[in-house]
């Protein structure tokens, strides 16, 4: 099938290590030049083909200044992925009582994984205009089971898919296509890494970081019995950043294993 990407200018966030990453080495696969951004760069992302900008973008003048980079490069612009998220790093992780966090950590997870896609798109979207572009945007399945992380998270990612749904609609009719593409849990440092997800909840439960990350897939539903591997969530983002896909507007596709129940 051809993706129709070959010769497209990509844009992904959070491209260092995990999802990101996997984004990055798929669009480079399909022929598309790929700007990868995060704080710091890694040697897996620096042995790709990908132009690496540095920026903070949970910083409210990060995600322009990104944007201003990156166009000042080359002012072209197909696709914008915002990949970026993560960010509650409370030791009791999944077992935080949700009233635990303060203002300022609901404010630092609200500006990685909300405010940082808005205020990319909003600075790469009269780029994105004149390509007829897209955005895909990287959710979470605990946008929908908000039990299955820590609540900020949770609720930043819901606010991503209302901000998905509702851009899509303002942009579709000049051509630029907003999608989300919707992770259960997959094999990357923010669930299985030495601090990620999982290591707080061995320490808490007082067990080995390998039992919990073996224990997870029947934990949370999943049928397959296995993490995702993360080169699965960039096929679906490349799939819906594809000008193949024409109709797939304010779409949110989840891919979890079988780990979300409702229909
Ligand atoms: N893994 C899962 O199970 C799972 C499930 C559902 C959804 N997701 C979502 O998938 C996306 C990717 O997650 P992942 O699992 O691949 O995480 P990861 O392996 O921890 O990678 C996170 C990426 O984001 C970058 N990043 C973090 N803070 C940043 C900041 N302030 N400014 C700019 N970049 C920043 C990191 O690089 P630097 O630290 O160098 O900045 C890194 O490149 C996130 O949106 C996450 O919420 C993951």
């Amino acid at each position: 099938m051809d993706l129709q990407l070959e010769g497209k200018r990509v844009l992904v966030t959070g491209a260092s290590k995990g999802i990101g990453l996997a984004v990055v080495r798929a669009f480079l696969a399909e022929g598309a030049t790929v700007v990868a951004t995060a704080r710091k760069s890694t040697p897996e992302l620096a042995v790709t083909d990908a132009v690496f900008v540095p920026a903070d973008l949970s910083t409210a003048d990060g995600p322009a200044t990104l944007v201003e980079t990156v166009l000042a490069r080359d002012p072209r612009l197909d696709v914008l992925v915002n990949n970026a998220g993560g960010g509650d790093e409370r030791p009791e992780g999944m077992f935080a009582d949700p009233f635990s966090g303060d203002d300022d950590l609901w404010s630092s997870v609200f500006a990685l994984n909300l405010n940082a896609a808005v205020r990319t798109t909003r600075a790469a979207l009269p780029a994105l205009t004149q390509a007829r572009g897209a955005v895909v945007n990287v959710s979470s399945s605990s946008a929908r089971d908000p039990h299955t992380a820590p609540l900020p998270y949770a609720a930043a990612k819901a606010a991503l898919n209302a901000f998905t749904r509702g851009l899509a609609e303002a942009t579709g009719g000049a051509g630029v296509r907003i999608n989300a593409v919707t992770p259960g849990a997959t094999r990357t440092d923010l669930l299985v890494g030495p601090d990620g997800l999982a290591a707080s909840m061995a320490a808490n439960l007082g067990v080995d970081r390998s039992a919990v990350v073996a224990a997870l897939p029947e934990q949370l539903g999943m049928v397959t019995g296995d993490l995702i591997d993360p080169s699965e969530i960039a096929r679906a983002v490349v799939l819906l950043s594809s000008p193949a896909m024409p109709s797939a507007i304010g779409s949110n596709w989840a891919v979890h294993g079988g780990q979300l129940k409702s229909a």
